[in-house]
């Protein structure tokens, strides 16, 4: 794979030292959340992350997926005012980090019993607003929105694997109670120079 900036090269080396001393996708994603709040307070990425293109239209740039250690890191762009809808990440650990721009981060808790197909009731856990160098760390299956704030937003996100491409997520309307199974958003290789 080609050379990103040194900071993300680092973050790059930081991650394949946690998965190779930690045992399992929780701890080591937990020490990637750590990792990563330390990347998106990183002005010189910052700066670059104002080139990148936007990611409407279900996309996420692939700045690496490791061929050893299997996680991906991946980064999105948001217009002004992006409504973004509510989804899963299926079996996969999510760090979600802000970079640049603010966005508002809902969780949902799913109250049905899951024993009628197409069909997923959801309340409105919380809402937490993430400003640049916020990481939230969202487990296996938890439902959530990623909505964008007043400005053009930026996150990087750090993946246990990566989902899209490999596996069906879950993707869910709270006003129609709808659930269904969709693909992940097309993933576009991005080399993060300075
Ligand atoms: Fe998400």
């Amino acid at each position: 794979m080609s050379k990103h900036i040194p900071v993300f090269e680092k973050f790059i080396e930081d991650l394949r030292a946690a998965w190779k001393e930690l045992p399992d996708a929780e701890a080591r994603m937990k020490k990637g959340q750590k990792l990563l709040e330390e990347l998106v307070k990183d002005e010189s990425l910052r700066q670059a992350a104002k080139s990148w293109p936007s990611t409407e239209g279900r996309k996420n740039l692939l700045f690496h997926e490791d061929a050893e250690c299997g996680f991906a890191i991946n980064g999105v762009v948001r217009n002004p005012g992006r409504k973004g809808s509510i989804h899963d990440h299926a079996h996969a650990w999510t760090a979600y980090g802000v970079l640049d721009g603010t966005e508002s981060l809902e969780r949902f808790r799913r109250v049905d019993d899951r024993s009628k197909a197409g069909y997923a009731k959801l309340e409105l856990e919380s809402v937490t607003e993430g400003k640049a160098g916020k990481v939230d760390l969202v487990p296996p299956f938890d439902i959530h929105a990623e909505q964008g704030g007043p400005t053009r937003s930026v996150a990087v996100i750090l993946r246990s694997e990566r989902v899209a491409g490999k596996v069906l997520q879950g993707s869910y309307s709270i006003e129609g109670n709808l659930y269904r199974q969709i693909e992940g958003p097309t993933n576009i290789p991005y080399e993060i120079t300075g």
